[in-house]
């Protein structure tokens, strides 16, 4: 495993739709493994493959709970509902963030790494990570739906980061 250098906002790469996934490779089990071992590294609560420069539909979250590290594989929200209103950011925005509109519940199909087929759901938090990860397959940065000013993240301590 190895950390991969994580592209920062401006890289046209973010800007670009990515391809599906029809076949898993052992390329692509190692680009797994390194965006999850990325996505701790810098604390992130999620990863998309072109942060880390691929144009695939791979994308991994992990906020801490008892889901633990969810691997996504052309993933696609099926259902959405609710609202919240809430703080995100982005690794590939270091020290920003900004509150963004997202569903307060999604469900999410996907394959796993086995290329099987798996459903997520997942509420708050990790209803905001899945749309925020998704988003990024698609091009989308989260900064395309601020409500109001992108602000400077005041760290507590260095534990406390979370971006996604
Ligand atoms: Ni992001």
């Amino acid at each position: 495993m190895a950390i991969r250098e994580v592209r920062i906002m401006g890289d046209p790469i973010l800007a670009k739709e990515c391809r599906t996934v029809e076949k898993m490779t052992d390329r692509l089990q190692v680009l797994i493994d390194d965006m999850i071992e990325t996505m701790n590294d810098q604390n992130g609560v999620g990863l998309a493959a072109p942060q880390v420069g691929v144009l695939r539909r791979i994308a991994v979250v992990d906020i801490g709970d008892e889901n633990g590290t969810i691997i996504m594989i052309n993933p696609e929200i099926i259902e959405s509902d609710g609202e919240q209103c809430g703080p995100e950011g982005c690794l590939s925005l270091p020290g920003k963030q900004g509150e963004v509109k997202r569903p307060n519940h999604v469900v999410v199909s996907a394959l796993d790494r086995e290329m099987k087929p798996i459903t997520i759901e997942g509420t708050e938090l990790l209803a905001r990570a899945l749309c925020h990860e998704i988003d990024h397959l698609s091009g989308h940065m989260y900064t395309e739906l601020v409500e109001g000013p992108l602000t400077d993240v005041e760290y507590a301590d260095d534990d406390e980061e979370e971006q996604e």
